[in-house]
């Protein structure tokens, strides 16, 4: 990992796109992916939940609008994807001549896991007035399924320009679309999935944690459960994270989500201090199919282009639509 007192942070005008590191300040692996990225002409796009190790190479760190936008104007021939396969999935959508590889193909999400493409064709039929909004964790079969999709970072927006005479069916996390109800005053059929990393912190756990710190706000991931989602002073986007803690003027803050952001956080805003939201029983705040995703697994899957993201052209044809309604909707002023 990189000391990260000697990188300035770039402020809000580029958030999510990282400092260059001096390659002397890196160690021998990063430096080799550096070099395979010169040689390939690729970009590497990490989420904010990666180890340090992989946002410290990566050309952009950021949350899953972020890395959709870049991976829709990327001018690199290969498309390294270090986050989940629904991530690395939607970027091959975005750009279907592509090379586009990930480090490991079995970095799943239980969001995606709970909402099968076939059960939801089962729903949709039961109203032909349903208008379905898809969470972006989902698989690509599903986003085929769907009108639009939705990121936590734009979601309130897109369901606020959402038909107002078609009946909404928001799949597949209930906590999200729980929170956007409650954002948007708009009704809506929630799938019932879960993030199981999200769901782990509690009401009484975090309610300790604010007694332990009463000066340090709260801010919270809308994948959380309502209980804890009360107790946030802020519910937002893991990019608005970063925004909102430059923003504060508080010294402390506590984070509840994933443990991956709070490298990106102590790295755009130095002198602060990030405390993780602990959980009831364990120490639970790692996804685990995150975290399936090293340094080497990064260095082999650009060494070897493999695995590599393949979809059947009518998928790809299919799911489009709904990624780029979401693009035009969010770049709307
Ligand atoms: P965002 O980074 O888009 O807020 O999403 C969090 C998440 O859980 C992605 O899997
Ligand atoms: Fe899926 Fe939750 Fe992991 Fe995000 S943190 S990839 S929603 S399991």
């Amino acid at each position: 990992m990189i000391d990260l007192t000697e990188i300035p942070s770039r402020g809000r005008a580029e958030t999510g796109i990282r400092q260059p590191v001096p390659p002397a300040k890196l160690d021998a692996l990063s430096r080799e992916i550096l070099d395979l990225k010169k040689k390939l002409n690729a970009v590497i796009l990490a989420h904010n939940y990666q180890v340090a190790e992989i946002q410290d190479v990566a050309d952009f760190v950021g949350d899953s609008l972020g890395l959709s936008q870049q991976a829709a104007k990327t001018s690199a021939d290969v498309i390294v994807f270090c986050g989940v396969h629904f991530m690395a999935e939607t970027a091959k959508i975005l750009n279907p001549g592509k090379i586009v590889i990930l480090p490991d193909a079995d970095a799943g999400c239980s969001l995606e896991e709970s909402c099968p493409a076939d059960q939801l064709e089962a729903l949709q039929a039961t109203n032909p007035n349903f208008w379905t909004i898809a969470y972006i964790n989902c698989s690509a079969a599903v986003k085929a399924l769907c009108d639009v999709i939705v990121t936590s970072g734009n979601a309130v927006k897109i369901v606020n320009a959402a038909p107002k005479d078609r009946d909404l069916l928001f799949v597949p996390d209930e906590n999200l679309g729980a929170w956007v109800i409650e954002q948007t005053s708009r009704p809506m059929t929630l799938w019932k999935g879960n993030c199981y990393v999200h769901v782990e912190w509690t009401h009484a756990a975090i309610s300790r944690i604010r007694e332990e710190y009463p000066d340090a706000p709260l801010v919270a991931h809308p994948e959380c459960t309502r209980a804890v989602r009360l107790l946030a002073d802020e519910v937002c986007s893991t990019e608005k994270m970063v925004t909102w803690c430059q923003k504060s003027t508080a010294k402390e803050i506590i984070i509840a989500t994933e443990a991956g952001m709070l490298h990106r956080l102590q790295k755009e805003c130095p002198g602060k201090t990030f405390i993780p939201a602990p959980t009831e029983n364990c120490r639970c705040n790692e996804c685990r199919f995150m975290k399936m995703n090293t340094l080497e697994k990064l260095r082999n899957c650009m060494r070897d282009l493999t695995p590599r993201v393949e979809l059947p052209a009518d998928i790809i044809s299919r799911a489009r639509l709904p990624i780029d309604r979401m693009l035009e909707i969010s770049a709307r002023p």
